[in-house]
């Protein structure tokens, strides 16, 4: 108790002075808050380098550490090279990082063949003090001495290496240029040749996806300048020759590929550095150097790195927000989360060797398992022309593969986690009027297909045990499957997921119009999740731990109607089995990545539903404080992002703006090891940017969840109408202790519905929060809930103001320590509520 009394003191304390110290300010430039370095430790595995918003050059330093999926981190690791094609924030194996430059102040006794070339024994650290990172700029200075920095373009990166100098030996620099990437996929028949006069190194090679199939081949142009050329040639595992100016190379039988690349040497080392330039293309090497001729054409690094932060520059201004008393590390949080929702997707237009369209080509949908849930949606909200790019490019890849994705990478079919939840996203632009050339008729044809036809290999598309869907309304655990493949696992998850995409499916229908017949199917099976749900299934602590008090959980069930048996804690955070395998493993469970107790909340468009199932309103809201304060949920994982905010739909907003204080610092920090997970493309960042923005979206539909903004005032300037929609805060306390709201206006008028939909935004609303210490009626009443499939039932013995007026007495300060426990209740609600 007095520990808590003592950090509440030396906050406000500090607070005091922060406030005191600067003067009530709206931001303006925006940049000067992103650190593209948090989530760089700590399995955050981010993209921290250069980067264009959803560019496909993406520079920055690899290293050899466990987690270099991003290609740098700040965890440890020795640098590798410095290479161009990067994912952020993505889990299993590391990423491209194709096509590294490796640099050497100058070969010892001036041999060349005593510069060491294969990437496994050049290695060296770096100085930990000398990495640095901007939006657009990177950079770092290896123990070598060699200084680095670099900056990007669409499809080029400009590096820049500074070579310590000295007086004893031949001063004659040497970059290596290795066919290399960072999970070591490179196949046969890779290539490079020299420009023996020029220094121009083109080539190819073909690597494999990392979280999907097939194989796919990226292409090079590289130049140089800022020294006279002294020679150059190529290499092969550790021998160099400047005699040799073509290579082909196998990949070898070693398990891993042969060494192998070209190498340029070079008169002296200039204060100014040696500039090597170098773009990428998946259609040729002509194309690769056209694209960097036009993109860097005078390899000015000044210009090249100005106009990557005016791009950044433009992406982040239409949000403004208030910074009066916030504690900057917040604003850093958020500018920075909303950075990272625009370095993946990356926008390959016009580098898609697979079919010949005048449609856009997105690429990196890394997966939109993640980022169908915020993400997406966020970017719908920020740069809702990009969206509508990289929707018209799933349709698109639809037209030409036959399927939506549901991950993608570098133009190879990504593995599927759970439904197809391209009809999410594809419902969610529909519903939020997203149309710019848009074929939304082939859309929903392509969402119809998910639904109605199995693949030959649904691993990679669309759904598997379509018969017994449409026949059993469920995926039985150990389906008979005999149309289509993939790992027969997950059957609640899937179902789950299944519903809900089918949800979407008839939310498109009706928007669309004249498709009775297939809004009442899809919503007759987007009530499929009931048919898995268990009225009798328990749930005790694990380790023979406690009933954990609730009873009633989905749970897998076999074609033949009898029950499986998973533990709901399994796959939890608090799963004490350390081999329990939950992924996509032909032995895994029958929920992906997580555990039935957190699926038992994923049922988006029927929260009516759910609730009157769980005993009602007052017994979600018990059920959802247990998922939470007993640590089962993990908020770094996506299926986590809702359930902060469902309390919204039990009447219960004010629950969802704790819970979101809850979470936010204390799980996502500014700092490098700040993320409780993998990024996931950016999915983390729009978790903090959409929280922190006070309006949560549930995908799919045309609802965001109110809660108080973490800033006085947002507003938001839509690029479609030119309208700003803001969002204002009365008696803002950046203390975080008066955050419930205790009325609301919308454009002046009274307004106590808990959410809002799209046209906030697009119509440039204002809302207008009043704030107090206490929860109050606001947004409780059933007429306040978002929409939801079935009517809310059973409300009118909890979200009461009498209710409310007891629950007042609960010491808010309390929650800011986290313990917004059941107990915290106890005593002020009679058994008569439960
Ligand atoms: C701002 O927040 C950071 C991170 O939570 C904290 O370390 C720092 O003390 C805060 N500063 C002030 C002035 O409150
Ligand atoms: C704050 O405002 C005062 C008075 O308007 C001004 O003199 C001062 O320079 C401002 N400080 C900052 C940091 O902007
Ligand atoms: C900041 O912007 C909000 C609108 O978002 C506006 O209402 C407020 O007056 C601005 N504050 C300052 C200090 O400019
Ligand atoms: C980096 O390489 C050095 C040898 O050059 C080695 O001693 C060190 O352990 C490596 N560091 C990491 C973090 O791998
Ligand atoms: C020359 O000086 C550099 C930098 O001090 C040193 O690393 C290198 O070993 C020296 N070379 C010879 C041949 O002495
Ligand atoms: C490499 O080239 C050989 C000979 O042209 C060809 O048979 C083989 O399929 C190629 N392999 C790859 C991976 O491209
Ligand atoms: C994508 O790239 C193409 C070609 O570089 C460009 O014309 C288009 O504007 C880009 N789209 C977005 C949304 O950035
Ligand atoms: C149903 O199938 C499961 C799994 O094969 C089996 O364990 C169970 O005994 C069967 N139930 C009945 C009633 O046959
Ligand atoms: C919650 O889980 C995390 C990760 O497993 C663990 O580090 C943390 O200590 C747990 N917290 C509580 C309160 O149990
Ligand atoms: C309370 O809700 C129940 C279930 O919806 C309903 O039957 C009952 O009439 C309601 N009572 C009042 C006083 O509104
Ligand atoms: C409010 O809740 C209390 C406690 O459950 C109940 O006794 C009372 O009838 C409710 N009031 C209304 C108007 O529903
Ligand atoms: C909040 O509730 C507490 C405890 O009942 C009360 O002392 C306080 O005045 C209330 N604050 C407001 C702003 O209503």
């Amino acid at each position: 108790m007095a520990a808590k009394r003592l950090l509440l003191f030396v906050l406000s304390t500090s607070l005091h002075t922060f406030a005191s110290g600067q003067n009530s300010t709206n931001t303006t430039d925006n940049l000067q808050y992103i650190d593209p370095l948090i989530g760089s430790a700590n399995g955050g595995n981010v993209f921290p380098g250069a980067t264009l918003p959803y560019g496909m050059a993406k520079a920055v330093a690899d290293v050899d550490s466990g987690s270099n999926q991003g290609g740098f981190t700040t965890e440890n690791g020795n640098v590798t090279g410095f290479s161009t094609m990067h994912d952020s924030g993505t889990g299993g194996q590391p990423s491209l990082g194709n096509f590294a430059f490796f640099p050497y102040a100058s070969c010892p006794g001036d041999d060349l063949n005593r510069c060491v070339f294969p990437k496994r024994v050049r290695k060296i650290p770096y100085q930990a003090d000398s990495v640095k990172s901007k939006p657009g700029y990177f950079a770092i200075t290896l123990s070598s001495g060699v200084a680095t920095d670099m900056t990007a373009a669409q499809h080029t990166s400009l590096f820049r290496f500074k070579f310590p100098t000295f007086n004893n030996g031949t001063q004659s620099p040497l970059l290596l240029l290795d066919l290399t990437d960072l999970s070591d996929s490179r196949q046969d028949n890779a290539t490079i040749s020299i420009d023996e006069e020029s220094g121009r190194m083109t080539g190819s090679a073909r690597f494999l996806p990392s979280f999907g199939s097939g194989t796919w081949v990226g292409y090079f142009c590289a130049d140089f300048k800022g020294a006279d050329i002294r020679d150059n040639g190529i290499f092969v595992n550790s021998r160099a020759s400047t005699d040799a100016k073509d290579l082909k190379i196998s990949r070898s039988i070693n398990g891993y590929p042969l060494p192998g690349g070209g190498f340029i040497r070079f008169e002296s080392a200039p204060a100014d550095g040696i500039l090597a330039r170098i773009a990428v293309s998946l259609i040729s090497s002509e194309q690769a150097c056209r694209s960097a001729e036009a993109e860097v054409p005078n390899f000015d690094f000044d210009t090249t790195r100005k106009a990557a932060e005016d791009s950044w520059r433009e992406k982040l201004s239409p949000i403004i927000v208030s910074t009066e008393g916030v504690n900057s590390s917040l604003i850093t949080n958020f500018y920075s989360g909303i950075y990272r929702t625009m370095v993946n997707p990356q926008n390959y237009t016009g580098e898609n060797p697979k079919w010949e369209s005048d449609e856009p080509y997105f690429d990196s949908f890394y997966c939109l398992w993640d980022s169908f849930r915020s993400q997406l949606p966020f970017l719908t909200i920020l740069d809702p022309a990009s969206v509508t790019d990289m929707i018209r490019s799933l349709i698109d890849t639809y037209e030409y593969e036959g399927w939506l994705p549901d991950c993608r990478m570098t133009t190879c079919k990504g593995y599927t986690q759970g439904g197809s939840n391209a009809d999410v996203v594809l419902a969610d632009g529909y519903i939020k009027g997203l149309s710019d050339g848009i074929d939304w008729d082939k859309g929903y044809e392509a969402v119809v297909k998910d639904a109605e036809v199995e693949p030959y290999d649904w691993s990679n598309e669309g759904r598997g045990g379509l018969d017994s869907w449409k026949l059993l309304g469920y995926i039985p655990t150990q389906d008979f499957d005999y149309r289509g493949f993939g790992t027969m696992t997950r059957s609640v998850s899937r179902t789950l997921e299944y519903a809900y995409n089918d949800f979407c499916i008839a939310q498109m229908a009706e928007g669309l119009g004249g498709r009775e017949e297939d809004v009442e199917k899809y919503e007759e099976r987007s009530s499929n999740w009931r048919n898995l749900y268990n009225k009798d299934q328990k749930s005790f602590l694990l380790n023979g731990g406690a009933d954990t008090g609730f009873t009633g959980f989905f749970q897998g069930k076999y074609l033949n109607g009898t029950w499986h048996n998973q533990d709901p804690l399994w796959c939890s955070n608090i799963d004490p089995g350390p081999n329990r395998i939950c992924s996509l493993q032909n032995t895994g469970q029958e929920t992906f990545e997580s555990s039935l107790w957190e699926y038992g909340f994923y049922i988006p468009g029927d929260q009516a539903g759910l609730i009157s199932l769980y005993g009602g309103p007052y017994a979600f809201v018990k059920r959802l404080d247990y998922l939470h304060d007993n640590n089962i949920t993990y908020i770094g994982n996506e299926p986590s992002f809702l359930t902060v905010f469902q309390y919204h739909y039990a009447g219960r907003p004010a629950l969802s703006a704790l819970r979101s204080h809850f979470y936010i610092p204390r799980f996502f920090s500014p700092t490098n090891a700040g993320l409780p997970g993998n990024d996931d493309s950016g999915a983390m960042g729009s978790f903090v940017a959409m929280s922190m923005m006070g309006l949560f979206p549930n995908p799919g539909q045309n609802v965001y969840l109110i809660i108080p903004p973490f800033f006085e005032s947002v507003s938001i300037k839509s690029s479609l109408t030119g309208k700003t929609a803001v969002t204002r805060n009365v008696n803002f306390d950046p203390n975080y202790e008066a955050i419930y709201i205790q009325s609301a206006t919308l454009n002046g008028e009274p307004y106590t519905k808990n959410w809002v939909d799209h046209s906030f935004f697009t119509e440039g609303k204002e809302l207008v929060l009043t704030l107090g210490r206490n929860e109050s009626s606001w947004g409780t009443r059933v007429e306040d809930l978002p929409p939801s499939l079935s009517k809310y039932e059973g409300f009118n013995g909890t979200a009461n103001v009498t209710f409310l007026e007891r629950f007042r007495r609960w010491d808010a300060s309390k929650s800011r320590l986290g313990s917004v426990r059941r107990g915290d209740l106890k005593g002020y609600l009679g058994e008569e509520e439960v």
